[in-house]
């Protein structure tokens, strides 16, 4: 259901806004990109089509000049800290960009009468499972800083809605993962963290090996089990978020994944049948922090939002990462 409205994309340089800009340019949406590019790339967005604004959504000056002009129906938010290890060193960090940076733009929509925000929240705001799969009625208990602050920023757009009808969708992304099967827009982070680019960074020598973390886990294999979203499915499941506010939906917490969980070893023998190369590996340590297991319970994005995560193998995982690693642009944006 597109509309003449403008979207405002918080964060839509970077890995998942990048691929869910260009799902919503194909549905004819009118889209503003605002990224002060700490990790985003002016490269992944189509610049003829897209207005981009260059600069950080704390910036209260700035975004007001950004409604102003724009006035947008709605608003996407991808941009955040993502790291958990760096939000255990450095706490504020994380809360000043993730909690009180969305304050200066959720300030912003108030006045401006925008009441619409689908949020890119995680299955970290859950803490350590203790049932898998899980729903969204898990209890919510993060272990880190980094899960904390989205956690904290769902707990704000609650009480918008309660005081000013701020309608969100909380998006509780499982592992993103995968690329543009084309290979034109794909996952470019310094430092990369993810599981699969690290993988393919050591198939093509790009670091000497990837690193297990703890092989005592109480999973068939010993290592972690996770369920691997497609970045394309998060891009579709956005869509029907936006559709689902435009009809009048209520504030609703979504988790979105497969239902389906792989370990780390599966996923390395994946991608080596994938890229058909030997992959070097060391192990490691368990990190503190890193669950054996965290598996979706997809069940209420299907009945709520009608969506459904239609790459479902992690072949088609890697091998799409795979053609962003080895096609023109080897993995990495010129800016
Ligand atoms: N990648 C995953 O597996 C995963 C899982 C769960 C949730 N998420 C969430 O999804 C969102 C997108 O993740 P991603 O992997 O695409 O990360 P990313 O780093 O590629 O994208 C985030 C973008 O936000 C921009 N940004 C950060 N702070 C900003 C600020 N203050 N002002 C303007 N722009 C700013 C960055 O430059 C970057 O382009 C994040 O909110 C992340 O927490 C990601």
């Amino acid at each position: 259901m597109a509309s003449t409205g403008t979207l405002l994309i918080t964060g839509g340089a970077g890995y998942i806004g990048s691929h869910t800009v260009r799902h919503l340019l194909t549905l004819g949406e009118k889209i503003v990109v605002l990224d002060n590019l700490v990790f985003g790339h002016r490269e992944a967005l189509p610049l003829d089509r897209v207005t981009f604004v260059h600069g950080d959504m704390g910036d209260t000056a700035l975004i007001e000049e950004l409604f102003s002009d724009h006035q947008p129906e709605a608003v996407l938010h991808f941009a955040a800290f993502a790291q958990v290890g760096e939000s255990v060193a450095d706490p504020l960090k994380y809360y000043r960009n993730n909690l009180a940076a969305p304050l200066v733009l959720l300030e912003a929509m108030q006045r401006h009468g925008c009441r619409r925000f689908i949020f890119s929240s995680t299955c970290a705001t859950y803490g350590n499972p203790v049932r898998v799969p899980m729903d969204e009625n898990h209890p919510q208990d993060p272990v880190n800083p980094y899960g904390a602050s989205k956690w904290m920023l769902e707990r704000v757009l609650r009480d918008c809605d309660h005081a000013w009808g701020l309608k969100s969708v909380f998006l509780r992304y499982f592992n993103a993962s995968g690329c543009d099967p084309a290979g034109e827009i794909g996952e470019d982070h310094d430092p990369e963290t993810h599981l699969i680019p690290r993988i393919l960074m050591a198939a093509t020598g790009e670091i000497e090996n990837i690193t297990v973390f703890g092989t005592d886990y109480p999973t068939p294999d010993g290592t972690c089990i996770r369920d691997y979203i497609h970045v394309n499915d998060l891009a579709t499941a956005h869509a029907l978020a936006l559709d689902y506010l435009r009809q009048g939906g209520n504030t609703e917490a979504v988790n979105l994944g497969t239902g389906r969980g792989f370990s780390v070893n599966e996923i390395i023998q994946t991608a080596q049948a994938v890229t058909g190369k030997t992959i070097p590996v060391s192990y490691g340590p368990r990190r503190p922090g890193d669950p054996p297991e965290l598996i979706c319970q997809p069940t209420k994005a299907k009945t709520l939002l009608g969506w459904e995560a239609t790459h479902k193998d992690p072949r088609e995982h890697i091998q799409s990462a795979w053609n962003w690693m080895t096609g023109p642009k080897k993995g990495r944006y010129a800016d």
